[in-house]
């Protein structure tokens, strides 16, 4: 599939922001870890909530979906600790239900996660946090598994901050016999959010937010009815986009203290920013200011955002450098955003030179992940003419919605099934 737009109008209005993926999939792992009823809500209608909603449906629990973003889950019936169905290996998140069964049924076996293709995604830090609990890991035949037939508390050094690894660990030690300590651990809004949802559980973590978290096991967890929160990175591609179009948009439902980073640097390159309790205007009235950008760990930058801030600094006065030090290979797009006129080089794999240009031209490009793929949107509706983004399956996986709300916002964007439906929008603005 492919959306096919028209740009050059600026986007105006205000936009609401669903709840946060990265967080609903720990959450929602979480979930199983009970066998009384979890209600989650504000979970965003997204492709990557699906597929693991479908893996925790595969292994026996009962998911009922009571609204768009609410879902009743029952995990009492689960009947295996085997995670292999057709889609898991797709998403990253799939590793979550490894932490979660492991903990809760002291053994779990779960297809090697996939994900975005961004660089080389290692899961070692997981098996050491496992290991560290008393558990055995092996991996083979494409699955890992883990047992622990004495599951105790632990304590791990995290030799990288990695946001998956935190909360797998978190997951496995809250139902531990004893005490845990994640050293070096994430401190993302995310990982905050797993560790709240577990403690309205019963589970007993101190610290997520700060680089230790500690952990007393207890006996079983309970029902819960939780609420995630709001997508920092949904809200910060909207914020982009009001950058990258010289548009004025209020994103609403969101806290703005998880978006400081992204505020900051939008402020620095020139955009109006105000802050209200719970929505952040954007306001671009002239072209962008070059800057320097590094992608960090919460509170720094986040890797999730690269894309998106490197399309508006490829249109903004001046060269700006981005460094990106979380993955590897998260670069890819830059390739395609030059088929709309970007100027732009990679150096070392991981250090981007951008040498703004006054304007992109529509071209054909194609999404190689989630977040380029929005961020080629957003260059497809800042550029002279039509652009067509191909492969939007990947932002389908983390964005509800998308044509919708920046159609909302003015946006001339369309999802097209096939070559007639680009023809079709295209000739339409041709008029
Ligand atoms: C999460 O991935 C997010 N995914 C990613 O979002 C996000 O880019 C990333 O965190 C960083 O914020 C989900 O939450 C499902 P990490 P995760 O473990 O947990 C290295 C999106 O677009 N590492 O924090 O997989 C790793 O290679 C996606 O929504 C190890 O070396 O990321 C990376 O360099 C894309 N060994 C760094 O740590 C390990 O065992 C941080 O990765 C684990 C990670």
């Amino acid at each position: 599939m492919r959306y096919v737009m028209k740009g050059g109008n600026p986007l105006v209005g205000e936009v609401v922001i669903g709840g946060a993926k990265n967080a609903a999939l720990g959450v929602l792992a979480a979930a199983v870890m009970t066998d009384e009823t979890v209600v989650i809500e504000n979970l965003p209608d997204v492709w990557d909530i699906d597929v693991l909603l479908n893996a925790i449906r595969d292994v026996g629990a009962v998911v009922e979906r009571i609204g768009r973003h609410t879902v009743r889950i029952n995990a009492r019936s689960i009947g295996s600790v085997t995670v292999n169905n057709e889609f898991i290996k797709k998403i990253r998140a799939s590793y979550y239900l490894l932490g979660a069964l492991l903990g809760k049924y002291r053994r779990a076996s779960v297809a090697l996660p996939g994900g975005c293709n961004i660089g080389s995604r290692p899961i070692d830090q997981h098996l050491k946090g496992f290991r560290a609990l008393g558990a055995t890991t092996v991996v083979e035949y494409g699955m890992v598994n883990a047992e622990a037939p004495h599951l105790g508390g632990g304590h791990v050094y995290l030799d990288v901050v990695s946001v998956g690894t935190t909360i797998n660990i978190m997951l496995a030690a809250v139902l531990a016999d004893g005490n845990t300590i994640i050293e070096n651990a994430a401190k993302e809004p995310h990982v905050v959010d797993v560790a709240s949802m577990l403690n309205s559980m019963g589970a007993n973590i101190k610290g997520a937010g700060t680089d230790v978290i500690r952990i007393s096991g207890v006996q079983k967890l309970h029902g819960t009815e939780y609420s995630i929160i709001p997508d920092q990175i949904e809200a910060g591609t909207y914020m982009a986009a009001a950058a990258v179009t010289m548009g004025d948009v209020t994103v609403r439902n969101v806290i703005p203290k998880h978006l400081e980073a992204i505020s900051s640097k939008l402020m620095e390159m020139g955009c109006e920013i105000s802050e209200f309790d719970d929505a952040v205007r954007v306001v671009a009235k002239k072209r962008m200011n070059h800057t320097k950008v590094k992608t960090l760990p919460y509170p720094g930058f986040p890797t999730d955002m690269q894309p998106q801030i490197s399309v508006a600094l490829a249109l903004a006065c001046g060269t700006s450098i981005v460094t990106e030090s979380i993955f590897e290979n998260r670069f890819k797009y830059l390739d395609e955003l030059a088929r709309m006129g970007a100027s732009a080089k990679v150096e070392g794999g991981n250090i981007a030179v951008i040498d703004g240009v006054t304007r992109f031209t529509g071209a054909e490009v194609s999404a190689p992940d989630l977040r380029a793929g929005a961020a080629l949107v957003l260059a497809g509706l800042a550029a002279d003419g039509c652009s067509v983004v191909e492969d939007v399956e990947y932002i389908m996986r983390g964005y509800e919605s998308f044509a919708e709300k920046l159609r909302e916002l003015g946006a001339e964007i369309r999802l097209a099934d096939n070559d007639k439906d680009v023809q079709k929008f295209k000739l339409s603005r041709s008029i």
